[in-house]
């Protein structure tokens, strides 16, 4: 071939390339694959993990929402040796006039104890404000600070991260630094945090360094947990029998405020978003607590207020990918119908460690004597995002089924992170960055329109 022919070969390869990397393209799998190696954990002795120092300082320090509205955050931390369950606050740094207190728990497991867990539930705190708060005395005390949301209402501009199955390698650390890097306000997780049910007796000591791991976020901005199946440890060999124990123990959920009888299922408005959280691990089927919370909390969201709708999941009910195919079909066939008439905007979920993204779609026609089982590709549906490439010890799930179907927009087995960038009551803009390229760069980006407002 003469060279002008091999120089258009190439210019071709590179459009193809660049195409099929491109957000905007339909229908497309990236062609970028993330190296198929395991991903390690941590060493215990990275600095990710370290103890801050004192005689008995706080550590793993967390925060999540604490009611319904955003005016109150959930403190946690974890000591040593027993310590005060209180917290000091205010609203300029190092004068911390209040003072909430809270409770101390501890649990075992096997023949792990943990240290003592403290949590305090900091109220009545005003919208739009930054607080700064002290745990721990004397020398021991360590500072922090957070952000509350404005009020709920439809045109607050709101930021949330998003972040599903992160665990704790060199990968997951990847993830971390790139969300620090950006002006998520704070994280939506999908379940899957410290993956220590992969080691011999659901090793605890796992999470303790996981949730030191995570505190250079979540101590100055709440994580709105979803739980996962690394969270459940449930192992009847040695007597370990009630699910999601640790998790509860160490992570609270505001369930209470929405008459949630269960930490697993709950939901929260921050400023322009009616966030519900379900749990794919807890009994779903008609009567059950989690299906009557769902129907009422459902009539509750008040658009007007909290123009999107945003439904949080571990197991996602759209997943083209080969790993854990199908395993959120019996949940989809009971709650889909609901959300499609609620309008919800967005169904974020994790499990699959690679990212997808659908078009909008609703598949609630099928029934048993009917063979109309196809989804159906309408903007009236939700979009389904799956995000659990947080980059955890199990690796990436690397393969698709082929063809590609016709809900899915775009799909890539990589680790990253999600930004919902929410503008205003129409219009959010959704960036997904995968880890090579860090956080200046979006693999993938959508303009989701508000199913209401639109
Ligand atoms: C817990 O049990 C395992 C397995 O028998 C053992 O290897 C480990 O040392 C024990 N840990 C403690 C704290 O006793
Ligand atoms: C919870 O239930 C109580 C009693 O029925 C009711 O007054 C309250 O409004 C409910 N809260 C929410 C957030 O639904
Ligand atoms: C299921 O589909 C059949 C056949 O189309 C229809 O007759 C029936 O009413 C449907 N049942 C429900 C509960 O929608
Ligand atoms: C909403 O935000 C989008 C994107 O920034 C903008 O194009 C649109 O004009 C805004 N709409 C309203 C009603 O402010």
């Amino acid at each position: 071939m003469y060279r002008g022919t091999w120089t258009w070969v190439v210019v071709l390869l590179a459009l193809f390339l660049a195409r099929s990397a491109a957000a905007e393209v339909a229908g497309s799998t990236s062609r970028y694959v993330r190296r198929l190696a395991e991903s390690v954990d941590l060493p215990y002795d990275s600095p990710y993990f370290s103890v801050p120092p004192g005689e008995n300082p706080p550590q793993q320090v967390h925060l999540t929402q604490g009611d319904y509205d955003g005016k109150a955050v959930i403190v946690s931390f974890v000591t040593i040796k027993m310590a005060r369950p209180k917290v000091h606050y205010g609203t300029k740094k190092g004068d911390y006039p209040w003072v909430a207190r809270g409770y101390s728990t501890q649990y075992s497991f096997y023949n792990y104890t943990s240290a003592f867990i403290h949590h305090v539930v900091v109220s009545d705190l005003k919208f739009d404000t930054k607080y700064f708060y002290k745990v721990g005395e004397g020398d021991d005390a360590r500072e922090f600070f957070f952000m509350t949301p404005a009020a709920p209402g439809p045109d607050t501009p709101y930021t949330f991260g998003v972040i599903g199955d992160l665990g704790q390698t060199y990968d997951s650390a990847a993830t971390l630094e790139h969300y620090l890097q950006s002006y998520g306000q704070s994280v939506l997780f999908l379940g899957d945090l410290a993956y220590q049910d992969n080691y011999p007796f659901h090793y605890q000591v796992r999470f303790d360094t996981w949730s030191r791991f995570v505190e250079r976020s979540v101590a100055y901005q709440p994580w709105i947990w979803t739980s996962g199946n690394h969270e459940i440890d449930y192992v009847p060999e040695i007597s370990e029998i009630t699910p999601f124990k640790p998790f509860n123990h160490r992570f609270p959920t505001p369930y209470w405020a929405t008459n949630s009888t269960s930490p697993q299922w709950y939901s929260v408005r921050r400023g322009p978003a009616h966030i519900i959280v379900l749990s794919s691990y807890s009994a779903y089927g008609k009567y059950t607590p989690q299906y009557v919370w769902l129907k009422d909390e459902l009539k509750k969201v008040n658009r007007k207020v909290t123009p999107w709708l945003i439904i949080l999941v571990h197991s996602p009910w759209y997943n083209s990918n080969t790993y854990h195919y199908m395993e959120g079909e019996s949940m989809r066939v009971m709650f889909e119908s609901f959300i499609v008439a609620a309008k919800a905007d967005i169904v974020f979920a994790g499990h699959v460690h690679s990212y997808e993204r659908s078009f909008p779609v609703t598949n609630i026609k099928y029934n048993i004597t009917n063979s109309i089982c196809s989804p159906d590709v309408n903007p009236s549906g939700p979009t389904y995002i799956t995000i659990g490439d947080g980059g955890n010890i199990e690796g990436p799930a690397a393969t698709f089924s082929e063809p590609q179907p016709s809900y899915s927009a775009f799909r890539e087995a990589s680790f990253g992170h999600g930004l919902l960038d929410i503008k205003n009551r129409t219009t959010a803009i959704w960036t997904w960055h995968r880890n090579q390229d860090g956080e200046a760069v979006s693999a993938d980006k959508a303009v989701i329109r508000n199913k209401i407002y639109n």
